[in-house]
């Protein structure tokens, strides 16, 4: 983790849609790793919302008010909105950090193109719907047969063939669904079917979700995440569903990689 001549391992959240929790799952992976003494590097992409460098601000924020150690994610903003400005920043992250987090908006936006062709660990969440299944690959209804891959599924298919180019290491893509209900298990096995037979088509592994649950909006305000809720001075309160949802994660973690960085889940 700490050997200062490696190169970033680089993480990238990004699928078509918005609102599938890319920006949430990229602030506690980024998080997670801060905390567990990584140096962690984050590039927003979503020039619009910045959703993970408000989360970042405010986080910064509540540390600066005092009580808690809160590590944090280095933000590396673009000198300008080109394709160039992130090349060299990427270059400069990868240098500096043991991982960096690209976070990218829910729109085919060219800087977001380029965005993906730094991962080496490509991170989609779904909803837990076909609407947003779609946006990876037209898929029939019983039997689930896969037509054709869909837009998103295209774009990482080129991001692969230009890494190959390059030379570089090829791309792993996970895809997972957020915002799980417990109460539509009949979607719930539809959706899991569907994802397989998409999986093998337009190869991807597809990993455990997470559960739908309050905690996560409640915690932007504060910069704090599910991985803070231990650190003395955070004021969250420990119950089921929160400790339910830092398994989840865990997991999450686990099976991307990420293995022992999340301290006394
Ligand atoms: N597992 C979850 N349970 C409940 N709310 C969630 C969950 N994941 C994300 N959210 C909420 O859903 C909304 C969209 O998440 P966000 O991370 O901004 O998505 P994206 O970056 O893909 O647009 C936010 O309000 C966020 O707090
Ligand atoms: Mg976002």
């Amino acid at each position: 983790m700490n050997d200062a001549s490696k190169p970033a391992h680089v993480v990238v959240l990004g699928n078509e849609k918005g609102g599938t929790g890319k920006s949430t799952i990229a602030m506690h992976m980024a998080v997670a790793f801060a905390n567990a003494g990584g140096r962690v590097g984050v590039i927003d992409l979503d020039v619009r919302q910045k959703s993970v460098s408000r989360y970042i601000e405010n986080r910064l924020a509540t540390a600066a008010r005092g009580g808690a150690a809160l590590p944090a994610p280095t933000v590396y903003d673009l000198p300008g909105d080109g394709i160039e400005a992130l090349a060299e920043t990427a270059a400069r992250a990868i240098r500096e950090q043991d991982l960096l987090i690209v976070d990218t908006p829910g729109a085919a936006t060219e800087l977001s193109r380029a965005g993906h062709v730094f991962a080496d660990t490509l991170v989609t969440p779904l909803n837990d719907s076909f609407i947003d299944l779609d946006v990876l690959g037209r898929v029939t209804a019983e039997p689930f047969q896969v037509v054709r891959p869909s837009h998103y599924a295209e774009l990482v298919w080129e991001t692969r063939k230009e890494r190959a180019r390059a030379g570089r290491q090829p791309l792993r893509w996970f895809v997972l669904r957020n915002r799980l209900s417990h109460v539509d298990a009949r979607n719930k096995r539809a959706m899991e079917e569907a994802i397989s037979a998409l999986a093998q088509r337009v190869g991807f592994v597809p990993v455990a979700g997470l559960g739908e649950r309050v905690i996560y909006r409640e915690l932007f305000l504060h910069g704090l995440t599910l991985l803070d809720i231990r650190t003395p001075g955070v004021e969250i309160d420990l119950s089921v569903s929160h400790i339910a949802a830092r398994q989840e994660l865990r997991a999450l973690f686990n099976a991307v990689g990420f293995t022992d960085i999340i301290p006394g889940a």
